[in-house]
């Protein structure tokens, strides 16, 4: 059985008090909640103030990005060992908006992967189609690119440290979620090129693959119990405490029913 995970994107919001703020509020509630397993990825500004704040929680520190590069001449960019010295076991690669805004390639996320996997961090890899690629009925197609891109020569071993986010770009902050069916549908294909992949089901079997795209404390509970869905990245609803932890205690819950 797959420990769901369910991480929260804070994305570019929140100085470092309101930070705090929201860590704070998260710890009560979430701290030592059996049957899932959360983090919370702040923007690099609150990394420290945040890590600071989880002592002894369990809790866990993601980031958003990170450069391939261990260091050098790369203004503006933070690499891998950097993260682990902030405390970040977690890092989110590929993430739509990377792709969407700042240019990022498939190429661009396998190298991530790569640094991150080298420098201690589990990857929380992102992948997804846009709505036009849907429509014409790309999805599987964009899906199986991304993933064999991102994982291209990943070995069994090194996926206990992956985890990859299934998120349909149109659903990124829109308000429309996936369906409980097409969210299954798709985590399900993913499983079998992540099968195709690295060759054996028994792998396969043991990636925890998340699903993301407007996430709330409504619609948790229906996608988080679909077989193949491990959990949620979410950004909107994990800048507010309450939403956050409904669907924390959804992911536990889920799981539970189908136990
Ligand atoms: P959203 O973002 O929950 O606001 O749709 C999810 C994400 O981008 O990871």
């Amino acid at each position: 059985m797959r420990t769901p995970l369910v991480a929260g994107n804070w994305k570019c919001h929140l100085t470092v008090p309101e930070a705090v703020a929201l860590v704070q509020s998260l710890r009560k509630p979430l701290d030592g909640l059996k049957g899932v397993e959360v983090v919370v990825c702040p923007p690099y500004t609150s990394l420290s103030a945040v890590k600071s704040q989880l002592a002894s929680s369990s809790i866990a520190l993601g980031a958003q990005d990170l450069f391939w590069e261990p260091h050098g001449a790369f203004t503006g960019e933070v690499s891998g060992p950097m993260l682990a010295d902030a405390g970040c076991r977690f890092c989110i690669i590929g993430h739509s908006e990377r792709r969407r805004y700042f240019g990022e390639t498939d190429e661009a996320a396998h190298r991530k992967l790569l640094a991150a996997l080298a420098h201690g961090l589990t990857a929380i890899v992102c992948i997804g189609e846009t709505l036009e690629e849907r429509e014409q009925g790309k999805t599987f197609e964009v899906l199986k690119r991304q993933v064999s891109a991102a994982l291209d020569g990943a070995t069994a071993q090194e996926m206990a440290r992956v985890v990859v986010a299934y998120e349909p770009v149109w659903a990124i902050g829109t308000g429309r979620h996936a369906t409980p069916e097409q969210a299954q549908e798709a985590h399900r294909f993913i499983r079998e090129r992540l099968t195709a992949l690295l060759g054996t089901p028994l792998a396969s079997q043991t990636v925890r693959i998340q699903y993301g795209g407007s996430v709330t404390a409504a619609n948790a509970l229906s996608l988080l119990s679909q077989p193949d869905v491990d959990g949620a990245l979410v950004g909107g609803a994990s800048l507010k405490a309450d939403s956050f932890v409904a669907i924390v205690k959804a992911a536990a819950e889920a799981k539970a029913i189908a136990a």
